[in-house]
């Protein structure tokens, strides 16, 4: 098994500004960086970072940026879609290329079509450079849930009861959409580099489950276990219990 690399940090704050040090990293790397970024609670600080990053000189400009998910039946400007996430939390700060910026369209009425659009989208980018990953208390990786084939590509999916309430605070203590379009794991998995972050003890078990418990599709951030280049940056309260 290829060595996984562990960055453990005290706190969200320490994870948020490692993560962004990462992504900006790419950023200057690169002559046209491709990301693939999450969504929820985790990446907010990152997000923040980057923003405050790009106030001190850097560029966006000549990224192709792809978004992990988007909720099924949300048209692209309701607030709690992941368009307008993405919009309020970077988009709007930086100087990011609006023909490079791209998200399944939750809205389409083909949504194998629009997956099987957005999969294709990721392959004439030339794939992924860095893939940045939050991870559900169930040990999903984008919307990719308990029992998703490894070699799964974007894809419309049903959420999980404990996915939709966690995300019910997007939703003003509603339930979440039952249905979401996400890039599978075989895409993730393809990424030149992936980065998972993990933040408090709700997400401990998971974490653990994840990098020391069986390589199963039961967990699917278990998947990551066999990428070439794959970084957990975690904080202490949801990576201090792992062995290292
Ligand atoms: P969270 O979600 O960052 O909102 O905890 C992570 C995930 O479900 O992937």
């Amino acid at each position: 098994m290829i060595p996984l690399e562990l960055r453990l940090v005290e706190d969200y704050e320490s994870m948020s500004r490692e993560a962004a040090d990462l992504v900006a990293d790419r950023l200057r790397r690169e002559p046209e960086p491709v990301l693939l970024l999450p969504t929820g609670g985790t990446p907010l600080g990152m997000y923040r970072r980057l923003v405050e990053l790009h106030e001190g000189g850097l560029s966006f400009s000549r990224a192709t940026l792809f978004n992990l998910d988007e909720y099924i039946g949300l048209p692209p400007q309701h607030p709690s879609s992941y368009r307008a996430y993405m919009h309020r939390e970077l988009y709007r700060h930086v100087d990011a290329d609006p023909r490079r910026v791209h998200l399944p369209d939750g809205s389409a009425v083909d949504t194998e079509a629009e997956a099987a659009r957005y999969e294709a989208e990721i392959e004439a980018a030339g794939g992924v450079d860095l893939c940045v990953l939050g991870i559900g208390r169930n040990g999903h990786i984008g919307f990719n849930e308990p029992g998703t084939p490894f070699d799964a590509r974007t894809r419309p999916v049903r959420l999980d009861g404990s996915t939709r309430r966690a995300n019910a605070r997007d939703f003003g203590g509603e339930d979440a959409p039952e249905k979401a379009i996400t890039v599978g794991p075989g895409t993730i998995f393809d990424a030149r580099e992936v980065l998972l972050l993990a933040s408090g003890e709700p997400k401990a078990a998971a974490v653990a489950a994840a990098l020391e418990g069986r390589v199963t599709q039961d967990v699917p951030a278990s998947a990551l276990r066999g990428h070439p280049r794959f970084t957990l940056l975690a904080d202490r309260a949801a990576g201090g219990g792992l062995s290292g």
